[in-house]
C-alpha cells in the first residue's frame, strides 16, 4: 500500500484516503491521454475544464480533443492568469459555467493550470451541487508536487490569502511532465524550491540525489518524472497521516514561516519575489537558526545554501530587489503567520538534513535577535 509503482514510464502514486482515495499519475503526454485515463477510472460523461490564458492556448486543444475522443463533452473556462483570479468574483463566475455545462455530480471539474487555477477549481468542484467530482491536470511544477495533492482548495479574502475554502480531494490528478516544457526557468526554479523541501523534511537520501541529479530534473525526462513521483508520494503520506492539518501535516511549512513573512514584506509583488523564492531563503533561514540554537550543524545549513544557489534559487534577504522593512517588521509578520502562546512560537526547525521537526515552544526573543544579525 502506499508504494509508488512503474508501469512503463507513467509513474502512480495512490493516495489512501479510504472512500476519497485517489491516484496521482505522472509522466510524459497525460495531457493528450487524459480521456482515456479518466474514461477508464470513474464513468462522467461531462466536464467543464477550467484553466487560464497562458495556458489555454498550449494545452486547452489536446486536452479536449482526448475528451471528446473519450465520449466527454467538454466545456472551457478561461481565466485571466495569476493569483488575483483566486477572487470571489471568479468563483461565482466558474460555478455559474460548471451549471451551465450541465456538470452532475458523477461529471467533472478539470482544473488544467497552475495552483491558482487548482485551488479555484477545486473549491468550485466542492460546493457546486455539494460536491462533483475534480480533477488536477496541474501544469505548473508547484502545482505537480504540492497544490494538486491533498485536498486544500480556497480562494484569497480581503483578509489573506487562503483564507476561504473547503477540503475537497480530487478524483484524480494527471502530471504531464512534459508540459512544464513551456514554464518558465524562474517558475521552474521556484517550484522546485518545494522539491528540494520533501528531502529536507524527512529524506536526506532524496536529498543528495537531488544535489547529483538537478540538472536532469531541469531537462526532463525520467530523472523529472522521478523527482515530481518521489516528491507526491512524499505529500501524499503527510496528507495520509493528517487529512485535515492538525498536526504533522505542518512539516510542509519547512522555509515557510520566514517564506510567508518576506512575501509579506515584498506586498505579494511577483516581479520582486515568488512563493518558491521566499521558501528557498526560508528554508536556509530555518537550518541557520537551526544551527544557532544547536540543534544542527552549520555544516548542514551551507550544504543547503549551496545546492539552492547551484540551482538558482535566491538563499539570502539580500538578494530581494529592493529594501525590506527592519526586522522587527518581519517578526510582526511571522507572529501574525504563526500563532504566539506566552512568547514562544511554533516553528520547524531540524536536526540536520532530512531531521525537520515541529518546534512548538521556540523564543520569539531568539528569532527576533537572529533576524536582526541576518537583516540589519
Ligand atoms: N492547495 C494547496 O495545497 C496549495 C499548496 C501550495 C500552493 N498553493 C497555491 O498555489 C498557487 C501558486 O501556484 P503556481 O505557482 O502554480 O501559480 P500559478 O497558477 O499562478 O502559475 C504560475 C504562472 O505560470 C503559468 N503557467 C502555468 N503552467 C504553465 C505552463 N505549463 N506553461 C506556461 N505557463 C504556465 C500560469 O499561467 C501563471 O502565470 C498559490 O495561489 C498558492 O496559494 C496551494
Ligand atoms: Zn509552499
Amino acid at each position: 500500500m502506499n508504494a509508488i509503482t512503474s508501469a512503463s514510464a507513467i509513474r502512480k502514486v495512490h493516495v489512501p484516503l479510504g472512500q476519497r482515495a485517489y491516484d496521482i499519475l505522472i509522466g510524459q503526454g497525460l495531457i493528450a491521454s487524459a480521456g482515456g485515463e479518466i474514461g477508464s477510472r470513474l464513468n462522467g460523461r461531462k466536464a467543464a475544464v477550467i484553466t487560464d490564458e497562458n495556458v489555454a492556448p498550449r494545452y486547452l486543444d489536446a486536452l479536449k480533443a482526448s475528451l471528446d475522443a473519450a465520449g466527454i463533452a467538454s466545456a472551457a473556462v478561461v481565466l485571466p492568469a495569476g493569483e488575483k483570479t483566486k477572487s470571489f468574483e471568479h468563483l461565482i463566475n466558474v460555478c455559474d459555467k460548471v451549471l451551465e455545462a450541465r456538470v452532475e455530480r458523477n461529471d467533472y471539474v478539470i482544473a488544467l493550470g497552475g495552483g491558482v487555477i487548482g485551488d479555484l477549481s477545486g473549491f468550485a468542484a466542492g460546493i457546486v451541487r455539494r460536491g462533483v467530482r475534480f480533477v488536477q491536470v496541474p501544469t505548473s511544477l508547484l502545482a505537480q508536487v504540492d497544490s494538486s495533492v491533498g485536498g486544500k482548495t480556497g480562494i484569497n479574502s480581503r483578509h489573506g490569502k487562503n483564507l476561504v475554502g473547503v477540503f475537497h480531494q480530487p478524483d484524480l490528478v494527471l502530471a504531464d511532465t512534459d508540459a512544464l516544457n513551456s514554464l518558465s526557468e524562474r517558475e521552474f526554479r521556484a517550484g522546485y524550491a518545494e522539491v528540494a523541501k520533501y528531502g529536507l523534511i524527512d529524506k536526506p537520501d532524496f536529498f543528495a540525489w537531488l544535489e547529483s541529479n538537478w540538472q536532469a530534473v531541469f531537462a526532463g525526462g525520467s530523472a523529472r518524472i522521478e523527482a515530481i513521483a518521489v516528491s507526491c508520494q512524499a505529500k501524499a503520506d503527510v496528507v495520509v497521516a493528517d487529512e485535515r492539518e492538525n498536526g504533522q501535516r505542518a512539516l510542509l511549512n519547512l522555509g515557510h514561516t520566514f517564506g510567508h513573512a518576506l512575501e509579506a514584506a515584498t506586498g505579494y509583488d511577483s516581479s520582486r519575489l515568488v512563493h518558491g523564492e521566499g521558501v528557498s531563503i526560508g528554508m536556509v533561514l530555518a537550518h541557520e537558526f537551526s544551527a544557532r540554537v544547536n540543534l544542527a550543524s552549520p555544516d548542514d545549513a551551507r550544504r543547503v545554501e549551496a545546492h539552492l544557489k547551484a540551482v538558482g534559487l535566491p538563499t539570502r534577504m539580500s538578494e530581494i530587489p529592493g529594501t525590506l522593512p527592519p526586522a522587527e517588521v518581519l517578526m510582526d509578520a511571522i507572529a501574525q503567520d504563526k500563532k504566539v502562546k506566552g512568547g514562544r512560537l511554533t516553528f520547524i526547525l531540524t536536526r540536520g538534513i532530512g531531521q525537520s521537526f515541529v518546534a512548538d515552544d521556540v523564543p520569539a526573543s531568539e528569532v527576533i535577535s537572529f533576524l536582526k544579525e541576518k537583516h540589519p
